[in-house]
């Protein structure tokens, strides 16, 4: 039964595709390749970049995508959380959306979320192309939804639109994938820039031989770094990846996670002071065996010592001293990171030459 509908579903797709094929966007697999398919690695926060083909707020784009708090798409823009939903959007501006991924059969894509219900006049191509700005391709909708006909969609359909995304870790890194839509005359270099990943990365995990393929509304998948955190594995939050330049609400809302590369690519999270979801009261953040509350930190002379996060559990909230060697006392080790921060080749040309000599005499 389940072949037959799959050689009905590829015999619509040829027939379709010899009608729009030539004005279609390279297609594409539903979702980002997503290797880590077992438990707690499965699921993770991603992120998407809209493109708003339309003046609107933030709360339309909210709706649209389905997310639940609003305080979730300021923390993903890195807007304050004073912004109000009315806050205006403009046409062609990019709105970055958080939203829960989930691996399975080695690709990624949204879990259930955004639902679109189709509107008077929709056809399945403008929803990818211009309600969710490419995003997706119909084929995705189609699929995910199990259409056995793309032009026959009903007024008033629900239909999940599977945002693509990733769990995995690249260069051995934690990351948070970011789903870029590529505007007209971009390239895999400006890309690369933009988001601070070698051009390099950026062509092998989206599996692009020739930077000079890539074309515009092709979808990519941007690994942006995400800080180090001190969150365990057995947290209930232990998902929780924060990019670069993003903050997140967590553990139950109790706790703020700002992720800036200032901060030395580590995670600083602090209390809320929101109103907490599930439980009454926020429960308390002192570190254990310390009087410092969690974001306290205390500098001995050599020593920096945080009450960092370390996730949540039903009834607590947990935290772990984290101290960092401040002196300079280790200077091997800063003389390390500095020549990290030049290139190897450099190394090799002029150091080792250097150092043979040295050793030679
Ligand atoms: C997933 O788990 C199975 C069994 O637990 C294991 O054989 C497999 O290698 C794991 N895959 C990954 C990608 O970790
Ligand atoms: C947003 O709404 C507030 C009141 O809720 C109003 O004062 C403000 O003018 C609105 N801003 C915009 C841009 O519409
Ligand atoms: C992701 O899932 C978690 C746990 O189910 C939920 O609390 C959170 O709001 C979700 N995040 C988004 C952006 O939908
Ligand atoms: C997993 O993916 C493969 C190839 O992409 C496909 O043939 C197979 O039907 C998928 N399995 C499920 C359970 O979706
Ligand atoms: C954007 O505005 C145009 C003109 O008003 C309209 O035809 C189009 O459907 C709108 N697009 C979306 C995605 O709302
Ligand atoms: C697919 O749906 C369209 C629009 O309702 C209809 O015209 C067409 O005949 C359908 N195709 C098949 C094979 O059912
Ligand atoms: C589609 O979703 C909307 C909003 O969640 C809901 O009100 C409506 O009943 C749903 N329609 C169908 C046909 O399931
Ligand atoms: C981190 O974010 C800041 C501001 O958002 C940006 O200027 C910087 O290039 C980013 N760095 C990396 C490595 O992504
Ligand atoms: C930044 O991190 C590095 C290594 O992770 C550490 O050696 C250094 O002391 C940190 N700097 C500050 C200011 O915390
Ligand atoms: C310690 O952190 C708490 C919040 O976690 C804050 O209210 C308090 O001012 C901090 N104390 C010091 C001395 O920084
Ligand atoms: C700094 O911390 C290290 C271990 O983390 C400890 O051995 C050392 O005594 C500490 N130094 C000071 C001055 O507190
Ligand atoms: C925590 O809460 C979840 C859902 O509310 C429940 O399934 C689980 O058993 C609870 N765990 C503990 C340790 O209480």
């Amino acid at each position: 039964m389940g072949s037959s509908a799959a050689v009905l579903l590829r015999s619509f797709l040829l027939l379709l595709c010899s009608l729009l094929c030539s004005l279609l966007p390279p297609s594409t697999s539903l979702g980002f390749p997503c290797s880590n398919s077992n438990s707690s690695a499965a699921t993770c926060q991603s992120l998407a970049g809209y493109v708003s083909p339309n003046a609107t707020t933030l709360a339309a784009v909210q709706t649209l995508f389905g997310v639940k708090h609003l305080r979730s798409i300021l923390g993903a823009n890195n807007l304050p959380l004073s912004t109000p939903g009315n806050h205006s959007v403009s046409a062609q501006d990019t709105i970055v959306i958080p939203f829960n991924c989930s691996c399975s059969n080695s690709t990624g894509f949204s879990y259930r979320l955004p639902v679109y219900t189709v509107q008077s006049g929709d056809i399945l191509d403008h929803i990818a192309r211009e309600v969710f700005s490419n995003l997706v391709v119909f084929q995705d909708i189609q699929q995910v939804n199990r259409l056995p006909n793309a032009s026959f969609i009903e007024v008033g359909q629900n239909l999940s639109v599977p945002l693509p995304c990733s769990c995995d870790d690249v260069d051995g890194e934690e990351v948070v994938h970011y789903a870029h839509v590529v505007a007209a005359g971009s390239s895999v270099a400006a890309i690369a820039a933009e988001f601070n990943v070698s051009e390099s990365t950026l062509m092998t995990i989206n599996r692009i031989a020739n930077a000079s393929s890539l074309q515009a509304g092709q979808v990519l998948d941007v690994p942006r770094k995400a800080c180090a955190s001190a969150i365990r594995n057995d947290s209930l939050d232990s998902y929780l990846h924060v990019a670069n330049g993003t903050y997140v609400f967590t553990a139950n809302n109790c706790v703020k996670c700002t992720c800036d590369a200032a901060n030395n690519w580590t995670l600083h999270c602090e209390p809320s002071q929101l109103k907490p979801s599930k439980w009454s009261v926020c429960p308390t953040m002192q570190c254990e065996g310390s009087n410092l509350y969690l974001s306290n930190s205390t500098s001995t002379s050599c020593n920096s010592t945080t009450c960092a996060y370390a996730g949540y559990t039903n009834q607590t909230i947990l935290t772990k001293l984290v101290t960092d060697a401040t002196c300079p006392v280790s200077k091997s080790f800063a003389m390390m990171d500095s020549f990290r921060a030049f290139s190897w080749n450099f190394f090799v040309i002029l150091i080792l030459p250097a150092l043979s000599f040295h050793h030679i005499w």
